[in-house]
């Protein structure tokens, strides 16, 4: 990273204690990556797995829990608090630790719109002539309803709020677009998150990952990263919260990075700006890309999961300084190093995710998979009984490794996915592989 670290670690970062919030794959790969840097005295993750208790120590504290962990953080003298998921930000854990005077990074309860919102980061998109897709939004089903009927399919029906990843539906006729707007509006599939709803074109193309982080004035690019959305291999089947990812992606050419930069991070960080809501934090774009061009499908207002895993294991700066430097406004001229290696992450999920499945079966051969070079196993769904590693959630483990090219690091990935195994293990078997192409 060039810039002045050594001004840096004379000012606060001594002997920081640090606080992880979440329990998933992307916090695994934050605190793993963070249990490296000598700048970081003690870790801790609330509630954290048991991948994150390999390198820190878990807290018994659910991430939603804002009041609890903020006197956590107050007992242990926590130098810098991070925010995984986007619930805790959208219910302004910032905000909170901020009025304390305790460090968080991660975007206020107003920025965080920006994820919490679709109508929101919709409008602030058409305002501020950032590429989307065109849409319409409505707080009335039969306004909804009239709209279907004077336009052609296929719609993309999105509620306004969070909905766990499940409030998009992709509509190829009038009709599965009427039945969309009733789930959400009438029969309040995700309550009042979907009070409102966004109708908007369906977009063709390619998807990517487009994460960087901002103090508010400069945006700082991760390396790009490609998400597997769907359950099934050849993108087939419902969605999911992502079956695997890599990085660099080759859909993302470093002239394509500059364009998005230019007509896609640096707008959104200045219009929030000008509607006074400073971003700070992570921003992360998810894309389509077609003919070259990036438009948005939507904003996130943290790292991805598990796009983090693989960008993390590339990433050979240090961690804690770069959310430092986010946090106190000292961005400008920084410059991340990346590992030449790509990696992969294949997410082992159980059988039946995204719908019903079965916890608490022992998990085998996570020792042998480890001892693999250059391969990490992150913890997502896991938990610990009787000393026993068990499964505990739909997206189980992500298996990551670097190798000299994505090929490389699509083979070793599954070779230690092949040493895994539980009653009812699933993984995608083509992750990674539109990247060869
Ligand atoms: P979102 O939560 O808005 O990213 O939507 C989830 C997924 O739905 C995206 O990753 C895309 O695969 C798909 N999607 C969302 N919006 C559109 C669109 N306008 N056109 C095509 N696909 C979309
Ligand atoms: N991988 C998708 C997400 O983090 O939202």
């Amino acid at each position: 990273m060039d810039f002045f670290s050594s001004l840096l670690k004379k000012t606060v970062l001594v002997n920081m204690k640090v606080l992880i919030i979440g329990s998933g794959g992307r916090e695994h790969a934050l605190a793993w990556k963070l249990s490296k840097s000598s700048l970081v005295e003690k870790l801790f993750i609330a509630p954290g797995n048991p991948g994150t208790a390999e390198v820190g120590k878990n807290v018994a504290i659910p991430a939603e829990d804002i009041e609890g962990l903020k006197e956590f953080a107050k007992k242990e003298g926590i130098g810098l608090t991070i925010v995984g998921p986007e619930l805790p930000l959208t219910l302004g854990i910032v905000d909170s630790f901020t009025r304390e005077g305790l460090r968080a990074f991660g975007p206020t309860k107003r920025a965080a719109e920006l994820e919490g919102s679709k109508v929101f980061s919709k409008d602030l998109m058409l305002k501020h002539n950032i590429p989307t897709a065109h849409y319409k939004k409505f707080d009335n089903p039969d306004f909804a309803r009239s709209y279907i009927d004077t336009h052609n399919p296929p719609f993309v029906v999105k509620a306004d709020g969070l909905a766990a990843g499940k409030g998009v539906v992709i509509c190829h006729t009038r009709e599965e677009a009427y039945t969309a707007v009733d789930l959400i509006m009438k029969q309040k599939a995700f309550g009042v998150a979907g009070k409102r709803i966004i109708v908007e074109e369906f977009l063709t193309g390619e998807e990517a990952s487009f994460l960087a982080i901002t103090d508010g004035k400069t945006v700082v690019p991760l390396a790009p990263a490609q998400d597997h959305k769907a359950i099934f291999d050849g993108d087939k089947g419902p969605n999911t919260g992502g079956m695997g990812a890599y990085s660099p992606t080759p859909v993302i050419t470093p002239e394509l990075e500059a364009e998005i930069m230019k007509t896609v991070m640096i707008p959104t960080v200045k219009a929030m700006e000008l509607e006074g809501r400073p971003y700070k934090g992570v921003l992360y774009a998810g894309l389509m890309i077609s003919g070259g061009k990036p438009k948005v499908l939507e904003f996130n207002c943290r790292f991805g999961d598990p796009e983090t895993q693989p960008i993390l294991m590339r990433l050979e700066d240090d961690l804690l300084e770069l959310l430092m430097a986010a946090i106190e406004g000292r961005l400008q001229g920084v410059r991340l190093k990346w590992s030449e290696k790509a990696a992969v992450c294949v997410v082992m999920s159980s059988r039946g995710y995204p719908g019903e499945y079965l916890k608490g079966t022992e998990i085998h051969g996570l020792k042998e998979a480890a001892k693999l070079d250059n391969v990490v196993v992150f913890h997502a769904g896991t938990a610990l009984k009787a000393g026993k590693v068990v499964t505990s959630g739909g997206r189980v483990l992500g298996v990551t490794a670097l190798g000299d090219g994505i090929q490389e690091a699509i083979e070793r990935a599954y070779e230690a996915a092949g040493k895994i195994s539980w009653e009812g293990a699933y993984y995608r078997r083509d992750i990674g592989k539109k990247a060869l192409k």
